[in-house]
């Protein structure tokens, strides 16, 4: 204590700089991320693979996910044009896919020298690639996406025959032709399948690259395997089929905090806002430093578990901004500054995700700038 005023108290001094003074942090293997990338390449050796990498890396951190992908990736996919740029700012060589296509013909136009790649969804898009480049120019960076069922963004299927005449330019053999499967999560439904089929039929007449697969159609629909499969949630640990395990993964993201206060709460009292949780017995109650602003879901019921000395514990009460409770009753052994674990490495998050009533990637998505990352690298093979 004395040392640390000290330096508060030394004029030219500044006080030392840790971002680790909570102990909340959000730790990343990277071993287990490489583990799963190549895993779920290994499934179509005959493809290349695109490493999705938007919203951060799904929360993971881009910069040092694309660091330990370059070797193993053909490509990278972001959503917009400014994820790009910052991949780009952080040295990336590789290829990099815009999903969601260019915003306007100024953006492509700005952009030309970039390596991107463009996803085409609209009629006006592919106008703006056919009028701003030559052949040459186009040199495959054109994606184009038909909607074949998924009915968010893409080229009607209806109209391939036309565009494909009306743009030929842009429909030369060096390009891309794309889809996304609305249902490739469900491996019991025959919706992923269905818009496999439509898609192959009406591609069938041209020498275009092909890609139709995320990583549920990658890892369970051997058909929609093609040119380019397009690698998101799997790299990161999370299983697109919510409990079923059709491919084993390495956990990715564990997200962990300290107990910061432990209190005895006789039965029949209250915790929380709200005071929604009632003591159903005498109860020993852990307050852990982390809450909504870190991007735990303020919505998680009680009873949503988490891990601490190895044994599961459940919330209770209502999640705060900064801080969550749990019910530590049952531990032998329980003391401030144990490290709890919300999900990770010992607690599947997608266990945790469908307590709260949400997925794995939104769950990893939102976990915020106040949590820093930690990155590791561990084989836990
Ligand atoms: C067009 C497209 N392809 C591929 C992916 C990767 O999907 P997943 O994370 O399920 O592998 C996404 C992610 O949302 C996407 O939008």
């Amino acid at each position: 204590m004395a040392k640390i005023e000290q330096h508060h108290n030394t004029k030219d001094q500044k006080p030392p700089l840790t971002s680790l003074t909570r102990g909340t942090c959000a730790t990343v293997n990277l071993s287990a991320l490489v583990n799963n990338f190549v895993k779920v390449k290994r499934l179509s050796p005959n493809s290349k693979h695109i490493a999705v990498v938007k919203a951060d890396a799904y929360g993971n951190g881009a910069e040092q996910v694309v660091t330990v992908l370059s070797p193993h990736a053909d490509m990278f996919a972001v959503a917009f044009l400014d994820e790009a740029l910052k991949l780009i700012a952080n040295g990336v060589t590789l290829p990099i896919l815009v999903l969601q296509g260019p915003y306007s013909k100024e953006e492509l136009r700005r952009t030309h020298s970039l390596n991107l790649h463009w996803v085409l969804h609209t009629e006006v898009q592919v106008s703006w690639f056919d009028e701003l480049f030559e052949d040459e120019a186009l040199d495959g960076h054109q994606w184009l996406k038909f909607d074949t069922g998924m009915h968010r963004l893409g080229l009607p299927t209806t109209n391939f025959e036309r565009l494909k005449n009306q743009y030929a330019k842009v429909f030369s053999d060096n390009g891309v032709l794309m889809t996304h499967l609305a249902c490739a999560d469900e491996p019991e439904s025959e919706h992923a399948w269905r818009q496999t089929e439509q898609f192959l039929a009406i591609v069938k007449q041209t020498n275009m690259a092909l890609s139709i697969a995320n990583s549920a159609a990658a890892i369970n629909l051997p058909k929609a395997r093609k040119t380019y499969n397009r690698i998101g949630i799997s790299t990161y640990g999370s299983t697109p089929f919510y409990n079923q395990e059709l491919i084993s993964l390495e956990p990715v993201m564990s997200l962990t905090a300290p107990i910061i206060a432990i209190r005895e709460i006789p039965k029949g009292d209250t915790v929380g806002y709200g005071a929604t949780w009632l003591a159903q017995r005498d109860s020993l109650i852990a307050t852990v430093a982390i809450g909504y602003a870190d991007g735990y879901p303020r919505h998680a019921p009680s009873g949503t578990p988490a891990i601490v000395k190895g044994q599961r514990v459940k919330l209770v009460g209502r999640v705060s901004m900064d801080m969550l409770t749990f019910d530590v009753t049952d531990l032998s052994e329980v003391e401030i500054g144990d490290i709890v674990e919300l999900w990770g490495k010992y607690l599947p998050i997608n266990e945790v995700a469908q307590h709260i009533g949400t997925i794995g990637y939104e769950l990893m998505t939102r976990v915020s700038q106040r949590v820093p990352r930690r990155y590791i690298e561990e084989d836990y093979l």
